[in-house]
């Protein structure tokens, strides 16, 4: 290892596996990285999930570029600057309707505990504070802090942090590989699976339950589309209790499902919405939560000189961020990205089908321009073919993403065919080099 390397702790990762051969990405336009070796790797993954309007777009790079020479910093408790209220007016006017409140943050974990946050808060000033319970589901990915780990579903993730946040309960994931596997978009099977919450109200009981949180679509684990009508039905549970339904928004929101949110493409609004990921396109850490206007009101009580949410971050609305997502929308908009997908998704979805017949391909999911090819894995080495199969595509210069034995794509929304097609091709030969 290179003694300069040896300093940097770094965030998930195998890190000395890593540190034995480094990946060095010096360079991005576009769909493509370039590494310190002068390579260049096609994007297929929108760096995490993030990149939605491809790398280093002009808009982008001049806004931020203009907002530092500008204004570095503006606090943003008992001050603000321009355009925070202008990109929050413009992201609840994509948002779908209702919700129409925009909070701020630097990153999904940080949407996501603000959103907890929000809905014991929520039920507590209108006079139900005994609800404080929230419900996750297993498999669920809601980021890394204590709030997100203990709604979340990921057992690596949760095991090394002592007893979490108290008071959470999970209902059942939504992976059915018996009667699911190979679905094209939507799987058929399983709007029961949604049933489950009314097992864990019945345990627990309603009264004492404020929110339940989900991931449209759970990235983290694997892509896992959810079955038709689930959403529909958990809406309605939660509706039924006065729950309130928060969805994970923060790689399916801006575009990645054909729509500005999976909400518009599923046909189900939450109470509440966090955001991350492709409101800057990856450009400055960002995040949000989306807030039904009944539910800001309901803090807007008591005099007025008084801060009604006691909550926030220094870099809440950070001038930077802002003026990068005002020009990433601007982009979105000016290209259509925001539906692009929607147009895609029949190409990307049959060139990724085209796979299944490999070695040990035993599943294959899409819906927009998200992705998953699930393997076999291999006797006592989880996750080690897919880890293979990353590093082969690596080296032949695609850029994917693995999740224990499932290969992940969310290509960024700019992705033209014929880079499905490599990405594709680039995929099968990995595959198949890793019988
Ligand atoms: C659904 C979901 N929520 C939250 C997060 C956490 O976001 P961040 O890594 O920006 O904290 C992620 C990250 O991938 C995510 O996929």
């Amino acid at each position: 290892m290179k003694p300069e390397l040896d300093a940097f702790w770094m965030p998930f990762t195998a890190s000395r596996h890593f540190k034995k051969a480094p990946r060095m990405l010096v360079k991005a336009s576009g769909m493509y990285y370039w590494d310190d070796q002068g390579r260049q790797i096609l994007d297929g993954v929108a760096g995490l999930w993030c990149v939605n309007a491809g790398h280093n777009r002009p808009k982008v790079v001049q806004a931020i570029q203009a907002q530092a020479a500008e204004m570095d910093f503006a606090p943003p408790f008992q001050m603000a600057h321009p355009k925070a209220f202008e990109l929050a007016d413009k992201v609840s006017k994509l948002a779908p309707a209702g919700l129409n409140k925009v909070f701020f943050t630097n990153s999904g974990s940080e949407s996501v505990e603000t959103a907890l946050k929000m809905a014991i808060a929520y039920h507590r000033a209108r006079g139900e504070g005994q609800r404080t319970r929230l419900i996750g589901r297993e498999r669920g990915y809601h980021g890394v802090n204590f709030g997100g780990i203990s709604v979340g579903g990921i057992s690596g993730n949760r095991k090394m942090f002592g007893s979490l946040l108290t008071g959470v309960d999970h209902i059942r994931h939504t992976h059915d590989l018996a009667r699911n596997a190979f679905s094209v978009g939507q799987p058929v099977h399983g709007a029961e699976m949604a049933d489950d919450l009314e097992r864990v109200i019945a345990l627990h009981d309603a009264s004492t339950i404020a929110a339940v949180i989900v991931e449209p679509i759970a990235g983290s684990t694997g892509v896992l589309i959810p079955p038709k009508g689930y959403l529909n039905r958990l809406r309605e549970i939660c509706d039924k209790h006065g729950i309130l339904l928060i969805f994970d928004e923060v790689i399916t929101g801006f575009g990645r499902t054909g729509a500005p949110f999976a909400a518009n493409t599923f046909g189900v609004t939450p109470d509440l919405m966090t955001l991350a990921k492709g409101l800057t396109g990856g450009s400055v850490p960002m995040g949000a939560v989306l807030a039904k206007q009944a539910i800001h009101d309901v803090f807007m009580t008591g005099p007025e000189y008084l801060i009604e949410f006691a909550h926030g971050y220094t870099y809440s609305a950070h001038p930077l961020a802002c003026a990068a997502g005002l020009a990433t929308l601007e982009t979105y908009a000016d290209e259509g990205l925001l539906t692009r997908a929607s147009q895609l998704q029949g190409y990307f979805g049959e060139a990724l089908h085209s796979l299944k017949g490999l070695p040990n391909v035993i599943d294959i999911r899409n819906l927009g321009l998200v992705g998953g090819v699930e393997l076999t894995p291999r006797p006592g080495e989880p996750s080690k073919r897919a880890l293979d199969i990353f590093l082969d595509c690596y080296a032949q210069g695609v850029m994917l993403r693995y999740t224990g034995d499932i290969i992940a794509l969310s290509p960024p929304l700019i992705i033209e065919r014929e880079q499905i097609d490599r990405i594709v091709d680039t995929l099968r030969g990995a595959i198949q080099r890793a019988a």
